[in-house]
């Protein structure tokens, strides 16, 4: 049998590698070609030599400690006029004749010098595959929500970023990690791809039936892992040593879904595994005798992005050491891509309260990540399944046991009746609301025959931290730090765990509430549309139709995930929901009122001449 399978499998892969069209090959073809990258295996390792200029060293600490720019993150997305090495001697010369201590208006002289404008690297795209018409516009049946999925639709249309050639040419000008497709960016600041933001994007790009530009940005991720190893947070080489949330796999099960196209999964298993075992190799620790994973870093230093910033808050630590790991345990909360929140706040009596100095990712093992570790093994033994690869497939089945068995034993907490993150100084759980506590339900990392005493539990803790009482959606925690991941910001990939969560757990009383979520979303989501045109990054829980602010930079909009989470929910709530509910129907219930009291009004004016002509005559 197994022969069998085996025979089958290189019949299989013989016909693959006949098709040029498909995954793996081409792929290859273009990791060879990438000149940015050093391939030692069949692997790459992070290395770009642009990395002198943008991830560490003097010139880019001279430059951020000079805050030049209100971002930050404007001077490590400007392009190089010349090559790192003659940048990087021309600024050793340029500091030995400053003596080491040049003004900052003669660091702002060089840079102008020696750097262009940002974002230079990309041009704007019109997807090819756009179309005006997707057929989940038909399913929606109210006016105004109708032409608000158009407007979403046409979004696709302005962030649509291509490389420029240039790129490709001369990789080791650009921050830039050069990819062979065009993307779809989030917006705002965020003007170059992001790893988990695709994972929405990529779903609203596929109810947009846009699979050629969906399956396109699935391939840069692809041969980035191949390139480099991982995925890391975003297109930028200065996200060296952090990943985010790794949703590839998921992206590739979701693209297989709405396309049929198994052998684009089957073709993808090396690298979709590759990335799997690189989190399980770097990203494990102990809990109670079981393998879990952390949020990591391995890169040094502070975030180029952020350099001042991080520098300022690393003034509270005084040796070196403490310093780096600081930035560790900032960039790790990074790599969560919830950066930042109390959520990863520890203090000395092991609570969650303080500020960023406070931040103990590296020692939180979080809910989520586990949760989409399992839900990569189970996708990745589906593939093998359909390859007929069955010994892979067993394989893989008994690593997501393990994974399950971990969370359960680990991170299930009887008491709050729902999964919590675990504090690995203090060995015991935290017992704070965020969404990703609910995230198993979301990839069904439970034992499945118990559905209905879990729906029974996270109801009741769902009523516990009263989270069905906010008119703008479910918080990120229920705690306002001014961290933009806290009270009251709500942000549109956790309503979609929370009720896509929600859903699969089945019950009634569970599907009644995921779909009370759902609908309260689009429609607030819409409010703030209505008012300002504009989708948003994240949102305002305690207002209706409110937008979020906080953190690290302004409000920004476009914007990638929102767009996305809203055109499925279109799609899904669509011949549903209807805004005359709220609205028109406010509107009617005073019309009823008017034309009621004016009845009553009539009928007794008549009752009363009545009255008065038969009794009182
Ligand atoms: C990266 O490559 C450069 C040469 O281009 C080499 O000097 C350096 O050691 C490499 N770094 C790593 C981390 O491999
Ligand atoms: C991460 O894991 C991969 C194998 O999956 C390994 O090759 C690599 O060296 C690891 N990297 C780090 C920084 O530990
Ligand atoms: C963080 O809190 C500590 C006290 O716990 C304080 O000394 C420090 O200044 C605060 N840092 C910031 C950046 O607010
Ligand atoms: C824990 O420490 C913080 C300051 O770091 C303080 O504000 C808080 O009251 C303390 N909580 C408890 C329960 O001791
Ligand atoms: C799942 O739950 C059922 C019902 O409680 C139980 O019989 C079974 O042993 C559980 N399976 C695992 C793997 O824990």
């Amino acid at each position: 049998m197994r022969n069998l399978n085996k025979f089958a499998l290189a019949i299989l892969c013989c016909c693959l590698a006949a098709l040029p069209q498909f995954g793996a090959r081409r792929l290859l073809e273009f990791s060879t070609e990438s000149p940015n990258a050093i391939a030692d295996d069949e692997f790459g390792t992070y290395n770009f030599t642009s990395c002198q200029i943008y991830c560490y060293g003097s010139l880019l600490d001279t430059v951020q400690m000079a805050k030049l720019f209100e971002d930050s993150k404007t001077f490590v997305d400007m392009k190089l006029l010349f090559s790192p090495q003659k940048t990087l001697e021309d600024f050793d010369a340029f500091m030995a004749a400053k003596n080491n201590t040049p003004s900052r208006d003669e660091i702002r002289e060089f840079v102008d010098a020696h750097f262009g404008a940002k974002g230079t690297e990309l041009d704007v795209w019109t997807p090819t595959d756009w179309i005006e018409h997707p057929g989940f516009i038909d399913l929606i049946h109210d006016p105004d929500l109708k032409q608000w999925g158009v407007d979403l639709n046409n979004i696709w249309k302005e962030l649509g970023r291509k490389m420029k050639d240039d790129v490709h040419k001369n990789p080791d000008y650009y921050s830039i990690i050069p990819v062979p497709n065009p993307v779809i960016v989030p917006g705002g600041r965020f003007i170059e791809f992001y790893y988990w933001d695709s994972y929405w994007i990529i779903r609203g790009l596929l109810h947009s039936e846009m699979y050629t530009t969906a399956r396109g940005m699935i391939e840069n991720f692809l041969s980035i892992v191949q390139r480099i190893g991982f995925i890391p947070n975003g297109g930028r080489v200065y996200y060296w040593g952090r990943s985010q949330p790794p949703l590839l796999t998921a992206m590739v099960k979701s693209y297989v879904d709405f396309t049929k196209d198994d052998l684009f999964a089957i073709n993808a298993l090396e690298i979709l595994e590759h990335e799997f075992e690189y989190f399980i190799n770097n990203n494990t620790v102990q809990a109670k005798g079981h393998n879990l994973v952390i949020y990591r870093d391995t890169s040094t230093g502070p975030r180029p992005e952020s350099y001042s910033e991080d520098v300022e808050t690393s003034q509270s630590f005084t040796t070196k050491e403490a310093k780096e790991d600081h930035y560790s345990e900032l960039k790790s909360a990074a790599e969560s891509g919830m950066d930042f929140s109390s959520r990863w706040f520890i203090n000395a009596n092991g609570t969650n309260e303080g500020n960023l100095t406070d931040a103990k990712t590296r020692s939180i093992v979080p809910v989520e990540l586990n949760a989409i570790l399992y839900w990569n093994a189970k996708m990745i033994a589906e593939f093998h399944s359909k390859a007929g690869n069955i010994e892979k497939m067993v394989e893989y089945e008994t690593k997501a046991q393990k994974i399950q068995e971990a969370i359960q034993a680990v991170l299930w907490n009887e008491e709050a009746g729902c999964w919590l993150d675990y504090d690995l100084i203090n060995e015991k759980p935290r017992n704070y609301f965020v969404p990703t506590n609910l995230s198993p339900l979301w990839v069904k990392a439970y034992n499945l025959s118990e559905s209905e005493k879990i729906s029974a539990s996270v109801l009741k803790y769902i009523e516990a931290n009263n989270l069905d009482s906010f008119p703008g959606g479910v918080p990120n925690t229920l705690y306002n730090t001014g961290e933009q991941w806290d009270l009251p910001n709500v942000w549109a990939p956790m309503q979609y765990i929370l009720v896509e969560g929600l859903d699969n757990l089945g019950t009634p009383e569970a599907k009644a509430l995921s779909q009370r979520w759902g609908q309260r979303w689009v429609k607030s989501n819409f409010e703030a549309y209505r008012e300002t045109l504009a989708m948003f990054e994240k949102y305002d829980a305690e207002n209706f139709g409110g937008h979020g602010g906080g953190g690290e930079y302004g409000v920004q909009t476009g914007f990638g995930w929102s767009n996305g989470v809203i055109i499925e929910w279109l799609a899904k709530y669509g011949r549903q929901i209807s805004l005359s509910n709220t609205g028109a129907a406010a509107r009617s219930c005073r019309l009823i009122t008017v034309l009621g009291a004016t009845a009553v009004a009539i009928v007794g004016a008549f009752a009363g001449r009545f009255i008065w002509r038969n009794w009182f005559k």
